[in-house]
């Protein structure tokens, strides 16, 4: 665990949540949060330099070591919108109450700062030994739907299982999904669950075979879907991509509801949707677009074409350009792209032509 030095022998402050279980599951943790039993805004500030304060979330970060840490007071939430970020409704609770207002057990650890003792509630210890993934209340996907998709990416990152009565919560909830949620979460979700998991394959499978192409996929499209049938794990693993997540969700027919950057859209507008045969066509579909887009077409239309660009086609530049052109006394025109596109159909057949060859060719395309 990473190991903040706070001297505090009060026994108000504790670590909670994702680390708590990174720490008992011995694996990194990205973010350390810290709640503190009561008002973290009055009692942390002596740790370190104040750097920001959000009195509304009753929320204080602080410079402790050189390092930047986010301290939150203890509170209960209150979904007055479903499947809406929650509003803090009660700061300075004790403990367990801010314990309960949680997504998994597994999540509803927390450690003592001061004793390193672990605070465990909800049984969230044997549920990390057992491999459970266990919701605190019945209500708890209504109030936010977004914790679906927290539980995939869980399943996918943990090897994990849904208890029974989670997974019945669930189902029943997809039944009858409130589709006014927000969206930003959902991505937000989204990207963590296809964007940095490694241990995908099980996880994968069960992804597509019941949350996505079943249930999530309702989330963001009315239309039924096929699951595609390309191994898209083994496509990211051979072609690493910046936007992996957008691989695996841009197979969804409509992502209209999610919130995505430009070059995001950019990436789902360019996949193309002809037919590509020869070589040179391929070739032009694909010379000036991003591999997301490359890898969606390979999984939505042909996976051979898709890799025959990327293992082989890519590779292949022609030599001359404008200058050469000139040289050999064409002035600038149109009919120089027109040119470099006769030469590199040649070049596709016969990837061993040298720069000689394309002058020939070049001089063969003007009739010089
Ligand atoms: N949480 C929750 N419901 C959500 C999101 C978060 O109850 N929809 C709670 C969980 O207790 C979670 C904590 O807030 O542990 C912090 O949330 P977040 O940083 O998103 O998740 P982590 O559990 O830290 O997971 P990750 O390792 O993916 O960051």
């Amino acid at each position: 665990m990473d190991i903040i030095n706070i001297k505090d022998t009060s026994n108000k402050l504790y670590y909670i949540g994702g680390i708590v279980r990174d720490f008992l599951l011995h694996r990194p943790s990205i973010d350390v949060d810290i709640t503190c039993e009561g008002n973290a805004i009055e009692y942390c500030a002596q740790f370190g330099d104040v750097l920001q304060i959000n009195p509304d979330f009753g929320t204080i970060k602080v410079l402790v070591d050189g390092r930047e840490v986010d301290f939150a007071s203890t509170r209960t939430e209150r979904y007055d919108k479903k499947g809406h970020l929650p509003q803090v409704d009660k700061i300075g609770v004790t403990l367990k109450e801010d314990v309960l207002r949680r997504d998994f057990t597994i999540n509803a650890l927390a450690m003592s700062v001061s004793t390193g003792e672990i605070v465990d509630y909800t049984g969230g210890q044997q549920d990390l030994k057992n491999g459970v993934l266990r919701v605190l209340h019945d209500n708890s996907f209504i109030d936010d739907p977004t914790r679906i998709i927290r539980g995939l990416k869980f399943a996918m990152r943990f090897g994990f299982e849904l208890d029974e009565h989670t997974k019945n919560l669930q189902d029943k909830y997809l039944e009858n999904i409130n589709y006014d949620m927000s969206y930003a979460r959902v991505k937000k979700e989204l990207i963590e669950t296809f964007g940095c998991s490694k241990e995908m394959t099980r996880g994968l499978q069960w992804a597509y075979e019941y949350f996505i192409n079943e249930k999530i996929y309702k989330l963001v499209t009315p239309d039924d879907v096929t699951m595609p049938s390309c191994n898209i794990e083994k496509l990211i693993h051979d072609y690493p991509v910046e936007n992996q997540w957008l691989v695996f969700v841009g197979t969804l027919k409509d992502l209209s509801r999610i919130p995505l950057t430009k070059h995001e859209q950019k990436i789902l507008d360019d996949v193309p949707t002809a037919a590509l045969s020869s070589d040179f066509e391929i070739y032009k579909a694909f010379e000036n677009i991003n591999t997301e887009s490359i890898l969606l077409y390979g999984i939505l239309q042909n996976e051979k074409i898709a890799r025959r660009y990327l293992d082989v086609l890519k590779h292949i530049k022609i030599k001359i350009n404008g200058k050469d052109l000139k040289h050999i006394g064409v002035p600038p025109s149109p009919e120089y792209s027109e040119c470099f596109d006769f030469v590199l159909a040649e070049k596709l057949k016969n990837p061993a032509l040298s720069y000689e060859d394309e002058i020939a060719l070049a001089k063969q395309f003007f009739k010089i």
